[in-house]
């Protein structure tokens, strides 16, 4: 597919510019191929202007967006397109808190029929319930309803006089009758505080913690119980075929991963695809070189080492070379018919790419099924009459467009002058199999920011084109930033090639295991743990670098920064995740019957550093709802972040193991230690969902 068709950005002022601009880069692409180098270049800075400007208006709607439905003023990233929202607060009252339900929900299920119940006139609104920040804790409580000032601003448009302290009582009031009446509430709450000017202050009860900790450690970390099992497309890695994987790719496949991973832990029905780029024009001069260069690759395997450079070759001839252009666009044309001895060319050449790409997968650990772009040849053919049956083609200098929402933006092109397909035309095909086939309740895909406007573009076609109804099918377009070299520029070697991901990885793994010889390591640790800590602090670290850094914002890759064991990197969670696993062995307690124990003895929660890390630990589906509804992995890495300093406050107040003189153990605190291994547990389940792999020593 040609590459600039997602380029779509466009703002008013600039339109006819820009359309104009397009269709020349439309024309260079039908008639062959646009240099990777130079035209690429331009054709990025002209339009990265208008794309910027784009980005900001499109964060900015959706920042209102999202403020206005939670009527709140936080607001973490977001997901465009204004998709179902799956798993949402629910309209009317709901007092039970269900298993292992985000107490966060919960309290914004309680709030929100408060809301409704003490000022009916404002009916459809939705409560916003909060966690306090952790140093106000003991005075303010565990989370806040904020509401009253908002409310009162509302009121006070409608002419009517109530002061935020007024409205918050009458909230209050409800929800105290509420606490009274219903048990469940009073399970899990133990008090709610009005507080000047206006907050609602809620304290989580001392007993309710206990038993949600005794559970994690008997029965270990468990999701919510789910309301819906849905069926999810994840979209995401998908690099080119003959192309080298860059970091883009890398960003996406984590990105993709972990998403994934957090959907399959709660209980939905995951399809992982990778949306490989195989199909398109330049196809054809690779078979015709092929057929030149291994005129016996039908019965021999053609032994093609560099790809990239095969692809350099045929380029040239493509270029330089008539009648090879020719043979060329002949080649395209029988391969779109799947004619065999051209699909095997085809297939040889894709499996070159595959077996680099899945070298990569393996050492990130990443499975992934591949339906690429050529998968949906077929339904490509099918989808034009389709569009054109429902009158919402175009013709526009031989091409046949499609307009989203507004016609003052690009539109898609489904089919090009030469009557070829392009990028939109396989977007659009898959995104009607995956609703219609794939029966998907949701769609994610996962790509650079870039591709923003043609996902918007999407969606909007999607929804004339009738297949895609956002209230049965949830659409994400995850977008991420552009990943940044230490000089701020665009990731590239020192000699400004793209970086190759497989000499990525080895320097992760030099340098990690630098890391640990500085610190002695390899003196303590055996070959085997010394190679599994390289590798975990390798991969851990390059992963939870792009995860932990906020997806809407580019970042700058720095090893030295994500090695760094101290602050927020893998290199000091997993340090910090090993001690504590250690603890319990240190204590010469067998784990089996710790948790056993945890049947007799409670979880040690009186002190206030013990309360509050466990008050941390059941924060823990909080993080992963909201994960859930925003798509963005760095609220689950600051969590762990937030666990693991809990736990450093909890474990420099309160000894777990007392010794004597000589250094034995005197008495063990078997309530602290249970403390420990849910903290253990459920900072493990954050690093499997993130797809870190923990290690017992390093
Ligand atoms: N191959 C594309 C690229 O390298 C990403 C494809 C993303 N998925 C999609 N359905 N368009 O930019």
């Amino acid at each position: 597919m040609e590459k600039f068709e997602k380029y779509n950005y466009q703002t008013e002022e600039s339109e006819a510019k820009l359309k104009e601009f397009i269709s020349k880069v439309n024309e260079l692409s039908t008639q062959g191929f646009i240099s990777e180098s130079a035209s690429a270049e331009v054709v990025a800075a002209q339009l990265h202007n208008t794309k910027l400007k784009h980005r900001l208006a499109v964060l900015q709607r959706a920042i209102a967006e999202e403020e206005k439905k939670l009527g709140i003023n936080s607001s973490t990233g977001s997901s465009s397109g204004k998709a179902a929202k799956v798993g949402g607060a629910p309209k009317k009252m709901s007092a039970t808190v269900r298993d292992r339900m985000s107490i966060r929900d919960y309290l914004t299920e309680v709030f929100t029929h408060a809301l409704r119940t003490a000022f009916p006139d404002l009916e459809d609104k939705t409560a916003a319930v909060a966690p306090t920040n952790e140093k106000y804790v003991a005075k303010f409580g565990d989370y806040q309803c904020n509401d009253a000032m908002a409310l009162c601003k509302i009121y006070k448009d409608k002419g009517v006089k109530k002061s935020p302290l007024e409205i918050a009582q009458s909230l209050a009031d409800v929800v105290n009758k509420e606490l009274a009446s219903n048990p469940n509430l009073a399970k899990v709450v133990d008090k709610i505080e009005v507080a000047k000017p206006g907050f609602v202050n809620v304290f989580l009860s001392r007993v309710y913690a206990g038993e949600q900790l005794k559970d994690i450690v008997l029965n270990g970390v468990q999701p919510p119980s789910l309301d819906k099992r849905l069926r999810v497309v994840v979209d995401f890695s998908s690099p080119n075929i003959a192309k080298e994987m860059h970091v883009g790719h890398l960003r996406s496949t984590i990105l993709g991963d972990a998403i994934c991973r957090l959907l399959e832990y709660l209980g939905h029905d995951v399809v992982r695809l990778n949306h490989v780029g195989d199909w398109g024009t330049q196809f054809g001069m690779l078979i015709a070189h092929l057929q030149d260069t291994y005129p016996d690759y039908l019965t021999k395997s053609p032994p093609i080492a560099d790809l990239q450079a095969f692809y350099k070759q045929s380029k040239k001839r493509f270029d330089e070379d008539e009648t090879f252009k020719k043979r060329a666009y002949q080649c395209v044309v029988s391969l779109q018919k799947f004619e065999p001895d051209y699909k095997k060319a085809w297939d040889m050449i894709c499996d070159v790419s595959r077996r680099d790409f899945q070298k990569i997968y393996d050492r990130l650990n990443v499975t992934l099924t591949e339906r690429g772009e050529s998968f949906y040849q077929k339904h490509m053919e099918e989808l034009v009459p389709y569009l054109e049956k429902k009158g919402l083609l175009e013709l526009d200098d031989g091409r046949k467009i499609m307009w989203g929402d507004d016609r003052g933006l690009i539109p898609m092109t489904i089919v090009k002058s030469d009557g070829g397909f392009t990028y939109d035309t396989s977007d659009m095909a898959a995104l009607k199999h995956r609703i219609e086939h794939e029966k998907a309740n949701w769609v994610v895909i996962v790509t650079d920011l870039g591709q923003g406007v043609h996902f918007k573009l999407l969606g909007e076609c999607g929804k004339k084109a009738g297949f895609l109804d956002p209230n049965k099918t949830r659409l994400d377009f995850v977008g991420f930033g552009v990943v940044l070299g230490e000089d701020k520029k665009k990731f590239k070697t020192r000699s400004g090639d793209t970086v190759k991901l497989s000499e990525l990885l080895d320097e992760g793994l030099r340098r990690s295991l630098d890391k640990l010889k500085e610190k002695n390591r390899h003196t303590e640790l055996t070959p085997t743990e010394l190679s599994e800590a390289q590798q975990a602090v390798a991969y851990g670290c390059i992963k939870y670098a792009d995860l932990s850094h906020n997806r809407n914002l580019d970042y700058v890759f720095s090893f030295d920064k994500m090695l760094d064991d101290r602050g927020n990197t893998a290199a000091y969670l997993l340090y910090a995740y090993t001690r504590i696993a250690s603890i319990v062995r240190a204590a010469g307690v067998n784990i089996d019957d710790l948790v056993k124990s945890a049947h007799t003895t409670p979880v040690s929660l009186e002190h206030p550093k013990e309360f509050a890390l466990a008050k941390t630990l059941l924060r823990l589906n909080d993080v992963l709802t909201l994960v859930t509804r925003d798509l963005c992995l760095h609220h689950l890495c600051e969590y762990l972040y937030d666990v693991s300093t809990a736990f450093s406050e909890f474990y420099d107040n309160c000894y777990c193991i007392e010794k004597d003189e000589a250094g034995k153990i005197k008495k063990v605190h078997t309530g602290r230690l249970l403390l420990a291994e849910a903290t253990a547990r459920v900072m493990k389940k954050c690093f499997d969902i993130l797809n870190i792999n923990t290690v017992h020593k390093m």
